[in-house]
């Protein structure tokens, strides 16, 4: 039986299919050329990231398809509906790569609170001539510990980046409409574990009195962070996207930094991707990565054997 890994796949999980007997193509095929490489190839895993559009019309063309299975969190790629109403099994790992973004977002707050966003653009062109006044420009730095993290979202990788936080010394505040509390257990090196109990709080709330607030929601209708809400925050906020484009104006996050409220913002995702507009891009407030929360090794590594893990037990069950 053929997987067609169209976006890539961890040689782990290339292993892991292969031990099962599944023959694994890991050749990128075009968009365009999908249907028929499918088709001539009798592919019946077809497995993707977010770049491989699995739309209704090559469901309909594709009858050999028996799984769709998209490495990471959100489905946006795929009509999983219309797959699953037509007996195809469509597969996700959406817990493997959540503390990957949560260090993500803690490599930006990091290197935001002590400046290493610009002043890694400004070393190599005057760190010879100007160190002095880099120096200075550079000198008001802030702990993170001590500090209050808001959490917006309030799920997988929103708990993982609170166990973070907790770690780091911080005080972490969340909202989740649909989170009332969680337990969060960090375990340490040695072997033993702490439990913390954190109560969700009103949006309000968490915008009043957060020192940085970071956003893990899923992708939605109106924006999550807006004007009013950017008005409602601290003055000279630090901001985490690292969730979904869209979540956040971007107008409106340029226009807060401009007027002072937000000192300093991160973006991996883009409302614009993958072309985000360049004045995010050359604006020196923001410390930016290209949509690359879950690009770890041990994150892809997870990704591919828990997709592996659940073809096999589907596979199985039905015994195809
Ligand atoms: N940057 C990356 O590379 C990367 C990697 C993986 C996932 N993601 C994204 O991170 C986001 C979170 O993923 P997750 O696995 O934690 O999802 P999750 O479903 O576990 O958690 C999302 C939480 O957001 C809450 N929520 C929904 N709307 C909200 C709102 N308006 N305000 C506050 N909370 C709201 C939900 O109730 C849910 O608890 C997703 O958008 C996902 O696509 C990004």
């Amino acid at each position: 039986m053929k997987v067609l890994a169209n976006d890539g796949i961890s040689k782990s999980g290339v292993e892991a299919l292969e031990q099962a007997g599944f023959e694994v193509i890991t050749t990128k095929v075009a968009q365009e050329q999908l249907e028929n490489f499918i088709n001539s190839h009798d592919v019946a895993v077809l497995l993707v990231r977010s770049a491989t559009k699995v739309r209704k019309d090559l469901i309909d063309a594709c009858p050999s398809l028996k799984i769709i299975g998209r490495g990471g969190v959100g489905m946006d790629n795929i009509d999983v509906e219309y797959a699953r109403n037509k007996g195809i099994h469509v597969i996700n790992t959406p817990a493997a790569s959540s503390h990957s973004v949560a260090e993500l977002v803690f490599a930006h707050l990091f290197g935001l609170a002590r400046y290493l966003h610009s002043s890694n653009r400004d070393m190599p062109l005057t760190g010879d001539t100007k160190f002095g006044e880099l120096k200075k420009a550079y000198a008001k730095g802030t702990e993170l510990k001590g500090k209050t993290l808001g959490v917006l979202g309030f799920g997988r990788i929103g708990q993982a980046t609170a166990k973070v936080a907790i770690g780091v010394g911080m005080k972490v505040v969340a909202y989740d409409p649909y989170v009332e509390k969680a337990n969060l257990e960090l375990d340490f090196f040695d072997g033993r574990t702490l439990d913390f109990e954190i109560e969700t709080i009103s949006k309000e709330d968490v915008l009043k009195q957060s020192d940085f607030i970071t956003l893990h929601v899923p992708a939605q209708k109106d924006y999550v962070i807006g004007k009013k809400e950017l008005n409602a925050m601290k003055d000279g906020v630090i901001l985490v996207n690292a969730s979904r484009g869209g979540v956040i104006d971007e107008v409106a996050l340029v226009q807060a930094i401009e007027n002072g409220k937000v000192a300093r913002a991160a973006l991996d995702v883009f409302e614009n991707e993958p072309k985000p507009e360049i004045q995010l891009l050359m604006n020196s407030a923001l410390s930016l990565t290209p949509h690359t929360g879950a690009a770890t090794n041990e994150a892809q590594d997870r990704i591919g054997t828990e997709l592996a893990t659940q073809i096999v037990s589907i596979l199985k069950t039905e015994k195809v």
